[in-house]
């Protein structure tokens, strides 16, 4: 007896296979008796059965406020957070929350079930990790919500900075973040960088830092990360997020770089949505695309999963909660087109998301946690190409949204099939 069952879905490894889940366990993942009981049954047939999706890197303090209190002019970085500067001040908690909770809202229909969310921690009123902190709470039955405490105008740079980051993680933020390239010099960068990672070790708590997003190729903070994660021990538990002046740097120092970080086994966080929109504003022609190294990061060992860090906020005016859409546009700018490439590419914000964030009974296996999607594709590929509807999410074993069949965006509504498969080779 199951309490529910998704029947004859194709997995992302090509299983075909029926999924019993108890409670918030799945229980069974092999074919089933057609007579097995169950309180509901769910007919995947021919459609992709996934573990949920997980963004590894967003701003949901920030989130949906795109056009307050204007919009940004230039599309730059600096001036994102110049706007957001004024917002965080004028924002109330009731909104953030709002916002964040309409947000979630959007994420679940997306089958984003997993978030780590970087949290303001730079003014004195912490009203951001408030609104965040209740968040957490009100959607923990769902959605795992992690937060990053991000001192977003600099550790040293700004006033308080650094205590009020001590502050945000007093009051239960998850992860130690920083922004080492936004501090006044490359030294005190640096310096951010071993402080943030002392911290992180006093505290058993993970680390993950904005770090080097700029095109200056000689921002190289991420060699102090890489060194500082061995001195402290914190491998697996350490993400550099960004990494674009990577794409900058000479050959030649990347190449005694790649693997200094994957000794280390710190997580590389590129975030291909923002960045192919932000990087290269500085350039006439030819204009740099700013992506992080990805498939020579890969070819090291180094974990790499797509991030999405904006949807409609001071940085980013688009964005729709759908990891698809982000995996869809890193494997575009980091030339991963072929079908093993792409395949990686939906592994980066599925599995091994999972793994930066350390989600614990994650995946399709007997006694992993309840939560998976029901794809109107019959491949991870496919799904890439499509971004189809998300036929069924469920939860903890619960079923928190459902879309009907056909891919609208297409312009085929209810001809499925006539997307699906028709025009591939074998
Ligand atoms: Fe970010």
């Amino acid at each position: 007896m199951f309490d529910l069952i998704v029947r004859g879905g194709t997995l992302p490894d090509g299983r075909v296979a029926d999924i019993g889940i108890r409670g918030d366990r799945i229980a069974a993942v092999e074919r089933l008796p057609d007579d097995v009981a169950a309180g509901e049954v769910i007919d995947a047939t021919g459609d992709l059965v996934s573990p949920p999706f997980v963004d590894p890197h967003f701003h949901m303090d920030a989130t949906l406020s795109y056009g307050q209190p204007r919009i940004n002019a230039s599309g730059t970085l600096l001036e994102g957070i110049a706007l957001w500067g004024e917002l965080r001040e004028i924002a109330t908690v009731e909104a953030m929350v709002a916002r964040a909770l309409d947000y979630c809202d959007w994420a679940v229909s997306m089958g984003l079930l997993a978030i780590r969310s970087h949290v303001d921690t730079t003014p004195d009123h912490l009203n951001t990790v408030t609104a965040l902190l209740e968040v957490r709470e009100k959607v923990r039955d769902y959605i795992d919500l992690q937060l990053v405490a991000f001192p977003q105008d600099g550790l040293y740079r700004a006033p308080n900075g650094r205590a009020n980051l001590i502050r945000a993680l007093d009051r239960g933020v998850d992860v130690v973040g920083g922004i080492p390239h936004f501090e006044r010099t490359m030294e005190e960068g640096a310096r951010s960088v071993r402080d943030l990672c002392t911290i992180a070790a006093e505290r058993g708590l993970p680390v993950d830092l904005h770090c080097d997003e700029t095109d200056d190729p000689l921002s190289r903070h991420v060699e102090t990360l890489a060194q500082e994660v061995s001195r402290h021990g914190l491998e697996g538990r350490a993400a550099g997020s960004h990494l674009t002046s990577m794409h900058s740097m000479d050959n030649y120092y990347v190449s005694k770089l790649l693997p200094l970080i994957a000794e280390a086994g710190v997580a590389a966080i590129p975030n291909p949505l923002i960045n192919i929109v932000l990087q290269g504003r500085h350039d006439s022609y030819p204009r740099r695309r700013g992506l992080t190294r990805v498939k020579e990061m890969q070819a090291q060992g180094i974990t790499v999963g797509w991030g999405q860090d904006c949807v409609r906020d001071p940085w980013y005016s688009l964005g729709t909660a759908d990891m698809l859409d982000v995996a869809f546009m890193g494997l575009h700018v980091a030339q991963m087109t072929h079908p093993d490439e792409m395949r990686r590419s939906y592994d980066m914000v599925t599995v091994e998301n999972a793994r930066i964030l350390g989600l614990r009974d994650y995946g399709l296996e007997p006694g992993c946690q309840a939560s998976l999607v029901v794809l109107d594709a019959g491949d991870p590929v496919e799904a890439l190409r499509l971004r189809p509807a998300r036929l069924a999410v469920i939860s903890k074993g619960g079923v928190v949204s459902r879309q009907p069949r056909g891919d609208a965006r297409l312009g085929l509504p209810g001809r499925p099939e006539s997307l699906r498969r028709r025009h591939l080779p074998g």
